[in-house]
């Protein structure tokens, strides 16, 4: 999605927004662009394409100079990407940045047409940039506070008045934004890592409030104009974090993070060798009464669930149900008190996942979001909120969070079984145990697995389509197996329930169709051999994935790659880790952009 800046300060501006935008290129976008002022006059450069190409125009046509100015990547929503549609947008006076949706724009656009307002681009940024300038008699924010009534939608807006030179104004309302704070200089960005370069400090913005960033420092004002303070935070990863660190791709070096993410995310929440979630407020008797629950998130996040739904009702015995957030929302969901509704999300400002959260509180069910970005939208507006210490994802497939959702639906599990009186303290220890082993089995199979994958991936390259198969806990993890493919290797592909293929899907089998088979569910075994060999005599070319110790004839696939051995419910952890593998050499062999996949955003801020 859309990913906007805003500088004022000491430094060159274009530059600062330049820089502070790559940064939020893993967010996705077809457009570039900035505005600055250069001496006291706004001077706009952008296009379509990449940043590169902003530079190279730049370049070209000259590079704006200045100290204040705001910036943009556009990932289109209204209007074809194109340079005209491209932001920076500006209605006479003022020029404006904006990520998000303003809902109303048509009906907006019509009353500003019928006041002869002229508009060049398709978008329903410039409808933002027209109003300001027709209430603007002098006064920027209570321009802006008109205007913000005016709008329906979510928005983050970065907005500069041409007679106010040294001075940027921010609005918030749903979309993410952050106000940086450096020493004599402050941004605006709508993520940590835009600004890491420069500071750690930052402020976060609630919905409806308005920032002023001038060279004496930022003021916050509320939508009434009234003046408010914030606390600063801190954030607690630095540059490297944000940075490849030697590895070609932000993916793999991801994939590598895992073992320490998994480290960070599980032991602060274990106690005496006992899953401790108490930080969240869960306490063992809120657990008690909690008579259903419902996981509700989007794509990786909401596949963590699914592994969520077999490990709690197996461990805990209660019901859960997985919900697709988008379909939650319109599906008059049953749900009320006494009922949980955990909310996934690696961004935690995920349109779909935040309203399904939001309708849930107005059911009357309690919310837990499980998130990984500080601060982030559906952290703050949870019940109960129990981060994920992945550290910051800039991929757009995700894949360490995948693993440390796991990790928190695991812990969560073993808490809530042990509430429950459905395993004992003992039983409990002993999951404990086995999950603290996983960083260093996850860390085993990364370095045993590489050129097996590698493998697969020069394998798959010529495959127009392909499909994972699983039973169980193997099933639930191939859908994201089969998600990390097709996001990056644009190979379609889908992920079965192995017993499902005979009652249709098997038909879609011919000569050398590749099949990723995953099984590493013991009691299943058996069951999962036999769907290997109805789709192997019918020329599938099979991958198989299971476990070390799996006794298999050398003839049941054309592949095997052998994982580590652990606890038999904490395979998806070591088990997901080649089909991320898997996805990334071959999207890597088709050269692809693997950290950019085409039409994909990294947080996907609109419905
Ligand atoms: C995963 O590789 C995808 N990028 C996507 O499915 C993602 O998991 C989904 O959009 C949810 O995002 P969230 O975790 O930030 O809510």
């Amino acid at each position: 999605m859309c990913g906007i800046v805003g500088y004022v300060g000491h430094r060159d501006c274009s530059d600062v927004l330049v820089s502070a935008l790559t940064r939020l290129e893993y967010r996705g976008y077809d457009s570039a662009g900035i505005a600055v002022f250069e001496d006291d006059k706004i001077k706009v450069a952008k296009t379509q394409g990449r940043l590169a190409d902003l530079s190279a125009k730049m370049r070209e046509e000259g590079k704006p100079h200045g100290h204040v100015g705001i910036g943009h990547t556009r990932w289109a929503t209204h209007g074809k990407p194109s340079d005209i549609n491209s932001h920076p947008h500006t209605g006479g006076n003022v020029t404006v940045v904006h990520n998000g949706i303003i809902e109303n724009y048509i009906e907006l656009k019509e009353m500003l047409k019928r006041k002869n307002v002229e508009f060049c681009s398709d978008t329903d940024t410039e409808v933002v940039a027209q109003l300001l300038n027709l209430y603007y008699k002098g006064d920027p924010l209570e321009t802006i506070s008109k205007v913000e009534d005016m709008v329906t939608g979510s928005f983050a807006l970065g907005i500069i008045f041409a007679d106010h030179p040294d001075t940027v104004y921010a609005l918030r309302r749903e979309s993410p934004l952050i106000i940086g704070v450096g020493k004599d200089e402050t941004f605006i960005a709508s993520d940590v890592p835009a600004i890491l370069q420069y500071t750690k400090k930052y402020y976060l913005i609630n919905h409806n409030e308005i920032a002023k960033l001038s060279f004496d420092g930022v003021e916050f004002y509320d939508r009434y104009m009234n003046p408010i303070t914030k606390e600063l935070q801190e954030a607690d990863w630095d540059m490297d974090a944000a940075e490849k660190g030697g590895f070609p791709h932000f993916m793999i070096k991801e994939i590598n993070e895992q073992p320490e993410s998994i480290k960070r995310t599980i032991l602060p929440r274990i106690y005496n060798g006992m899953p401790d979630l108490s930080e969240c407020g869960i306490t063992a008797e809120a657990l008690r009464n909690f008579k259903n629950i419902h996981i509700v998130a989007c794509g990786t996040a909401m596949h963590a669930g699914m592994v969520g739904k077999y490990v709690i009702e197996k461990l805990a015995k209660v019901p859960v149900n997985v919900d697709i957030a988008s379909e939650f929302k319109y599906r008059e969901p049953l749900i009320g008190e006494g009922d949980l509704v955990i909310i996934i999300s690696q961004s935690g400002e995920t349109a779909d996942s935040k309203s399904a959260m939001l309708l849930a509180k107005k059911l009357g069910a309690k919310t837990l979001a499980i998130v990984n970005a500080k601060g982030s939208s559906i952290a703050r507006e949870a019940d109960m909120l129990i981060y994920t210490h992945a550290g910051p994802e800039i991929a757009v497939a995700s894949t360490k969070a995948y693993m440390v959702q796991l990790s928190v639906m695991y812990l969560f599990a073993f808490e809530l079984a042990l509430a429950k009186g459905k395993i004992t303290e003992s039983e409990c220890a002993k999951y404990i145990t086995d999950l603290q082993e996983v960083p260093e089995k996850v860390a085993e199979t990364l370095s045993h697995v590489v050129d097996e994958c590698q493998h697969a991936g020069s394998t798959l390259i010529t495959a127009d389509s392909l499909l994972y198969i699983g039973r169980g806990l193997d099933y639930a993890l191939s859908m994201e197996g089969s998600l990390k493919l097709k996001e990056i290797s644009y190979i379609h592909s889908e992920s079965y329930a192995a017993g499902e293929l005979k009652h249709g899907t098997i038909s879609l089998i011919t000569e050398g169709m590749p099949v990723i088979a995953v099984a590493t569910q013991n009691a299943l075994l058996e069951k999962m051999i036999s769907n290997v060999k109805e789709v192997k005599s019918r020329g599938a070319y099979v991958i198989l994935v299971c476990d070390e110790e799996c006794v298999v004839g050398a003839d049941i696939a054309d592949d095997i790659i052998k994982i580590p051995k652990i606890s038999e419910i904490l395979m998806p952890m070591l088990a997901v880790v080649p089909l991320q593998l898997i996805a990334y050499y071959t999207a890597l062999a088709k050269g692809n952009d693997v950290d950019k996949p085409r039409n994909l955003a990294k947080s996907v801020t609109v419905e």
